[in-house]
């Protein structure tokens, strides 16, 4: 009942930790049985060792939080050596959760060197990170620009042997031009969506409170404008979509899946409880069970039309007959 599909990866259930919300999964491991998941993303892996940028990198907000890492991290050599190996121990030799790796790059040559590399190291599927809005001066280059969009994913693709997934950005006026230019580079799916760009600031300081000035939002406040955008792009593509944005239950996820998504990632709330994404499956469980139906038959139901109830009147007919 909860198995999902992302193009050609079956997942046991639609469940999947969001990039950089949950490390690889291996420092959670304690508070929840992660084998039960549909899948772990890891925070974003560059060709080279990166900094991040200047603190204060998270600021909380009334719904959610500003961050503003600027992809930290070790770099692949090290996540290659020691990091990868843990996620294949959580994923059980592939009867757990599919371990996707979320490559990052500044040139189109960086994204190919990461998938290389990772589709040679056999994990599950690639998710490209097109969209964070904290390096690159906030430019956002490969997630405003179809142009750019479709290059990098074509690239990507040409020498993925793993499904590959474009995670989008939510600031541009028009997400659907971006996710038609990922599906045309050949994308298996969209992840939508990542932070929208945001600032808080100290007016005593006369100063922003983040060190960069400006950060990424994440959490409940952006679901709204998350679900408008998995719905709008789902209606687009043929491909699949995963749906991201300020998840808390698994009534959150029935309504991305009914907005046309398959999957779900779980991010923000993950670090106010770390048990969240298995109690969201069970959770989940109970919910479909209880309304006697099933992923494949909610996703995308928002899409279609509602047949009338017996009895209802059809104004569409323009008589006012019943039926
Ligand atoms: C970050 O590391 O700055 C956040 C990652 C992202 O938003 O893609």
């Amino acid at each position: 009942m909860l198995q999902t599909t992302l193009g050609s990866l079956r997942l046991q259930n639609p469940i999947l930790s969001a990039s950089g919300t949950f490390g690889s999964g291996w420092e959670g491991r304690q508070f929840s049985d992660l084998g039960r998941t549909g899948g772990l993303v890891s925070k974003t892996v560059t060709v080279l060792p990166r900094h991040g940028n200047p603190p204060p990198r998270i600021q909380e907000t009334p719904a959610g939080m500003l961050n503003s890492i600027g992809l930290e991290n070790k770099g692949a050599d090290w996540f290659l050596a020691d990091t990868l190996p843990k996620m294949k121990q959580l994923a059980a030799g592939g009867a757990g959760p599919r371990i996707v790796i979320n490559i990052g790059g500044e040139s189109i040559d960086e994204f190919v060197q990461l998938a290389e590399r990772f589709s040679a190291a056999g994990v599950d599927a690639l998710e490209v990170n097109l969209s964070c809005p904290n390096v690159q001066e906030g430019r956002l280059l490969f997630s405003t620009e179809p142009r750019l969009t479709e290059q990098a994913v074509r690239a990507v693709k040409r020498v993925a042997t793993v499904p590959v997934f474009a995670k989008l950005s939510p600031n541009v006026t028009d997400v659907t031009v971006i996710a038609k230019a990922a599906e045309q580079g050949g994308a298996d799916g969209i992840t939508a969506i990542n932070t929208l760009i945001g600032m808080a600031i100290d007016w005593r300081k006369r100063r922003p409170i983040l060190g960069r000035g400006i950060g990424g939002l994440s959490g409940p406040a952006i679901k709204p404008v998350a679900l408008r955008m998995v719905h709008d792009i789902a209606r687009t593509v043929r491909i699949p979509v995963i749906g991201v944005g300020g998840v808390r239950s698994a009534d959150d996820v029935l309504e991305f899946v009914c907005a046309g998504a398959r999957a779900v990632q779980v991010g923000t709330a993950m670090f106010t409880d770390p048990t969240l994404m298995v109690r969201i499956v069970d959770d989940l469980r109970e919910r479909l069970a209880a309304a006697g139906t099933t992923i494949d038959e909610l996703c995308g139901s928002v899409h279609r039309p509602v047949p009338p109830a017996p009895g209802a009147c059809q104004p569409d007919q323009g008589r006012g007959a019943c039926v």
